[in-house]
């Protein structure tokens, strides 16, 4: 058995894909998901302390799954506060984003029903349509031709995902586009807002005014928010079938209540902070400023790099690092053979003078 394991890794090994954990060290950050700075904030992180000093139950376990000891009040009113916050009916909250989506995909469509979700889709939610018996189908990414082409094949009850930003390309959906074909066709949409959250507001759903176009909201709080945990926005009905059915969420103990209470605060961090957004913009407009060769949206704090080849990619992401300057190398399976790319995450806390130096050793590399 080991030994079949090894040739598994062998073959990862040698197609230059093996992945490995590696303590994150002391480089310039312009990797990580801390848009806005908020997992380093020493003002946030006296703020929680002092909630925590006031009530130190916080940090215990919570005992159990929420649906046997583990439910709490925090949980309780920390779910009113977001529904009231979000302007939705009910919100749940889990774990992570990663237990949500798997919760989501596995306990809604049933056999004989559709889900299709873009090509780009975070593999949450791929994970969680494989503990479904759903029929999943694909459309290309962001095509809005390609998924009405799919919808209008559909029969029965079809549902949507799609992100309003996504992770690797650093692009939007057209969000409005896609809740008027969804609705036309009578489909339920499934907004994933993990990376869009703390950076618009509330994410994109709320900005828009969308909520009651959506289906259901994903939220993640591990990204802008520098925490941990995520919240499926929905309405009343949408919640009680995920606390009867949804496996993820019924058997696995709740996290304490420091979890909540930490990310009810974060919103209220956010909220007192609007600069934070604010100079995270700046940022992303200086850095787009240098005339690099990028793929991605104009107001996305992820931009995606256009390289030749795997070889180039490395050997770019390795002087950066030499340099001091931690990006990420984004390689098959996370995209697709050939689409390889150099990620780049632009933060509230990185100074001009990392963005130039950042930006002028990649024109030099690249141009090698
Ligand atoms: C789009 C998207 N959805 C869901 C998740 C999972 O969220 P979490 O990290 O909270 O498990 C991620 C995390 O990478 C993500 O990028």
């Amino acid at each position: 058995m080991y030994r079949l394991l090894e040739t598994r890794l062998m073959k990862r090994s040698e197609s230059g894909f093996l992945r490995e954990l590696k303590i994150t060290g002391k480089a310039t950050d312009f990797f990580s998901n801390d848009y806005l700075g908020m997992a380093q904030d020493q003002d946030f992180h006296a703020e929680v302390l002092q909630a925590i000093q006031e009530d130190p139950t916080l940090i215990g376990g919570s005992t159990g799954s929420r649906l046997i000891s583990g439910h709490s009040q925090v949980a309780f009113e920390t779910e009113a506060f977001l529904a009231r916050t979000h302007q939705t009916e009910s919100a749940l909250l889990f774990p992570s984003g990663y237990i949500a989506n798997l919760s989501l995909f596995s306990c809604l469509p049933q056999k004989g029903e559709t889900v299709i979700v873009d090509e780009y889709i975070h593999r949450s939610v791929h994970d969680g349509c494989m503990m479904s018996t759903a029929t999943k189908w694909k459309f290309k990414h962001n095509n809005l031709q390609d998924l009405e082409d799919k919808l209008k094949r559909t029969q029965g009850i079809c549902y949507v995902a799609i992100e309003s930003l996504y992770s690797m390309e650093g692009d939007f959906a057209p969000l409005k586009e896609i809740t008027n074909l969804t609705e036309k066709y009578g489909a339920s949409l499934i907004v994933d807002e993990a990376h869009a959250f703390g950076v618009f507001g509330y994410g994109l759903v709320h900005r828009l005014g969308l909520q009651n176009n959506v289906f259901a909201t994903l939220i993640t709080y591990g990204k802008a928010m520098g925490s941990h945990g995520a919240a499926v926005l929905c309405k009343h009905i949408v919640k009680s079938y995920l606390i009867n059915f949804g496996s993820p969420f019924i058997y696995s103990t709740a996290p304490t209540d420091l979890t909540w209470m930490q990310l009810k605060m974060g919103y209220q961090y956010i909220l007192n902070h609007p600069s934070l957004a604010d100079q995270l913009q700046q940022n992303i407009q200086f850095f787009r400023s240098q005339g690099l060769p990028i793929l991605s949206a104009k107001e996305s704090p992820i931009q995606a790099l256009a390289v030749k080849n795997i070889e180039q990619l490395l050997q770019l992401r390795d002087v950066l690092l030499h340099k001091g300057l931690q990006t990420y190398a984004v390689f098959s399976p996370t995209v697709r053979l050939g689409q390889e790319r150099l990620r780049i995450c632009l933060h509230t806390f990185n100074t001009k003078e990392d963005i130039r130096l950042l930006a002028s050793l990649i024109q030099e590399n690249l141009s090698l």
